[in-house]
């Protein structure tokens, strides 16, 4: 069964590339075929591209960090750590929406099992002076896979995260709490609580040692069931 996913989130840093990456890890391990993309990159130092979460999604791929692979995983690069518009401004470029979106949804066209893009910060990240995140997916018309935390404040935000999504009619495939480096209450309390709100399936992830551990993610194999 052919799956394509777009990976957003509640805010920046809450795991997407960490989660991305795993599910890469998992689907290779059930002999899947998988591609995976990360067509908007901020904070990205050519001089050290492992760094980056492209060159993290390039080694879940196995593939190595080379200038055609960089090009292909992350065609729109900027070097200021911020929001995509305001990132290009600082080097007087832009994001050209309309040729992400092309990007985007040739890249899911592959033959591969399993095609994922990772979004960049948050799911209203602005992309440029009209168009969010948002939009982006909307376009891209592939079911989300929402990445959220169990810091405080993230029922708020997945709930306000969701209900922009189901404004736009966009499917959420499944919800992933991946559990935050402080939580004031435990991963299946944030789980209880979330799922009195919403019926959408729901996948604890529990915070590894390390931000390298995402060869060994068992919580997401029932999304590739
Ligand atoms: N489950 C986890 N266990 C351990 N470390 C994690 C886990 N999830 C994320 N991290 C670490 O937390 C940091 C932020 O995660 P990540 O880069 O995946 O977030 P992101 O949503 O992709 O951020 P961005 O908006 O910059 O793309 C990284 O250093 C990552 O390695
Ligand atoms: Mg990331």
């Amino acid at each position: 069964m052919n799956q394509r996913f777009f990976v957003t989130a509640t805010g920046t840093g809450i795991g997407k590339s960490f989660i991305t990456a795993a599910l890469v890890r998992q689907a290779k391990g059930m002999w899947r075929s998988v591609s995976a993309f990360k067509p908007v990159v901020t904070g990205f130092d050519p001089e050290t591209p492992d760094d980056s979460d492209t060159g993290l999604l390039l080694r879940s791929l196995e593939q190595d960090s080379t200038p055609e692979n960089i090009d292909r995983m992350s065609p729109w690069r900027f070097k200021a750590a911020l929001a995509p518009a305001m990132a290009a401004l600082q080097e007087l470029r832009e994001v050209d929406f309309e040729a992400l979106v092309v990007h985007s949804r040739g890249a899911m066209l592959a033959p591969d099992e399993l095609i994922l893009i990772e979004g960049v910060g948050g799911v209203m990240v602005p992309l440029d002076e009209t168009h969010t995140v948002l939009d982006w997916i909307e376009r891209v018309e592939a079911p989300v896979l929402l990445v959220t935390g169990s810091y405080l404040g993230t029922i708020s935000h997945t709930l306000t995260a969701m209900a922009v999504l189901q404004q736009r009619h966009i499917p959420i495939h499944a919800i992933i709490i991946n559990e935050s480096e402080e939580s004031p209450v435990s991963l299946q309390d944030t789980r209880d609580e979330l799922s009195r709100w919403t019926r959408l399936p729901i996948i604890p992830v529990t915070r590894r040692k390390s931000g390298e551990d995402w060869q060994d993610v068992k919580e997401l194999r029932s999304l590739l069931a």
